[in-house]
């Protein structure tokens, strides 16, 4: 068991998301191992009240310090880590022009690797302890992915990207050539075997990954569907009306079906534990849509304003009521740090408030990342939070990381201050240490 005294933020289980944040100026927090072995968050409170429960436990003292969850990034691309900041008139371009390009590259393995040890060493230093996030086409570049994640101990969900048509040949799923198998049966089986390989190993999830309706056959997209079915528990990650063109492709390709979104779900890809990037361009019939099937959608504010896709309507989320949550997608994103995808997403809330009065508050954001992350992840009470049981991965912050910080931290008056300082300030200098959960001895009793 360790302890650590410090101020210490987590979220209540069921509260309202815009005030659901506990904030102990002076906490303790306690973990240990669980009958699995892996270390869990055992008590947190008070430092006053819970010092007495452990007598003889050494505590660590970590002065003017922070502890929080570590946060969970809902959609991110790891081979588009070189893609960030490449400027395009829009998403279709932009895809063309500098992404496909940089995902062909992911054909070999020493590339993936390298990527894939970049990438997770990123995440660690903005203090993302969960990930879901896309791989590409090539089966090499989920093995280097799971891989690092793993000796890292990253809880990470990842998968091979679905594209059978509509994209450069490279990156198109490849067939073996010869025994009749075709690229697009081929993709489906090599998902199915990455999902026996790594699902559920250690920390590592499978997600089954179209990459979007346009570059996905009928007949891959039905696979996918049932793949989902035989496989509940595995995740499912895609695109939708991110973009008005990238729409009006996808309608073409698939007029039966009511919309953009009816297209996942008249396939059978739309369920709990299926998260959807973007969800900007959305009627109520699809906001009751994503709702009544239990899937979520992944908010990505500064990939949003930088490719110029538009706007997340939070309003119309809240009063239809579909599980939402942060994320970076980094590379149409432009940065790695949750604190720089908060901001994004308080500046596109005020956006929409003067059509709705609505404004985000810090403590709603940064559960966005974290607890409300976790749970559109299906994840609730495992990650994202610092509550007893939750696994023990959290984040150690330092206030007075920069000159400005200090000088501003020092000042705030309220919670919401204080998490509205580092929240428009911060960016990986406030992450001092990343703890993530180790592997233990189980716990005997
Ligand atoms: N739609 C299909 N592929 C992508 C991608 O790589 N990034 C974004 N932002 N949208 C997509
Ligand atoms: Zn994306």
């Amino acid at each position: 068991m360790q302890a650590f005294r410090s101020a210490i933020l987590y979220f209540k289980p069921h509260g309202q998301p815009g005030e659901s944040a506990i904030f102990e100026t002076d906490g303790l927090l306690v973990v240990g191992p669980n009958a699995r072995g892996t270390q869990v968050v055992l008590d947190v409170g008070p430092w006053h009240a819970l010092r007495a429960r452990f007598p003889e436990l050494p505590v660590q003292h970590l002065k003017d310090r922070i502890l929080a969850p570590g946060f969970v990034d809902l959609h991110s691309h790891y081979p588009q880590t070189n893609v960030i900041g490449s400027p395009a008139s829009g998403l279709l371009p932009w895809l063309e022009n500098y992404t496909f390009p940089e995902e062909k590259r992911f054909a070999a393995h020493d590339y993936c690797a390298q990527a894939a040890r970049f990438f997770v060493a990123e995440l660690l230093r903005n203090g993302v302890t969960t990930a879901l996030t896309f791989a590409t086409s090539h089966p090499a570049s989920v093995q280097a992915l799971f891989a690092e994640a793993r000796q890292q101990r990253l809880r990470l969900i990842t998968g091979l990207c679905l594209m059978d048509r509509h994209a450069p040949p490279e990156l198109l799923n490849q067939s073996p050539g010869s025994g009749g198998t075709d690229a697009t049966e081929q993709s489906l089986i090599d998902s199915e075997a990455l999902i026996r390989q790594w699902h559920g190993v250690d920390r590592l999830g499978y997600a089954i990954t179209p990459r979007f309706a346009p570059t996905c056959s009928a007949a891959q997209l039905r696979g996918a569907g049932e793949l989902a079915a035989k496989y509940p528990d595995v995740w499912i990650q895609s695109h939708v009306a991110e973009n008005k063109d990238e729409i009006t492709w996808a309608r073409r390709l698939f007029p039966a079906s009511r919309s953009y979104l009816a297209t996942y779900a008249d396939f059978g890809l739309l369920r709990r534990r299926a998260v959807y990037a973007h969800c900007i361009h959305f009627d109520d019939d699809d906001r009751a849509l994503l709702r009544d099937s239990g899937a979520a959608a992944a908010v990505s504010p500064t990939s949003n304003l930088f490719l110029g896709s538009g706007f997340f309507d939070y309003a119309g989320a809240d009063r239809v009521g579909f599980q939402y949550g942060l994320a970076s997608d980094v590379g149409g994103g432009t940065s790695f740090s949750p604190f720089h995808t908060m901001l994004a997403a308080y500046y596109v809330a005020r956006e929409g408030q003067t059509k709705t009065g609505l404004s985000l508050s810090p403590q709603h954001l940064w559960w966005q990342h974290t607890a409300g992350a976790a749970q559109a992840l299906g994840l609730a009470g495992v990650v994202g939070n610092l509550l007893p049981g939750c696994e023990a991965d959290f984040v150690v912050i330092n206030p007075q990381a920069t000159p400005l910080l200090a000088r501003k931290t020092a000042l705030a008056g309220s919670l919401d201050e204080l998490l509205f300082s580092m929240l428009v300030l911060g960016d990986d200098r406030l992450i001092e240490k990343t703890v993530i959960a180790q592997q233990m001895a189980p716990a005997t009793s």
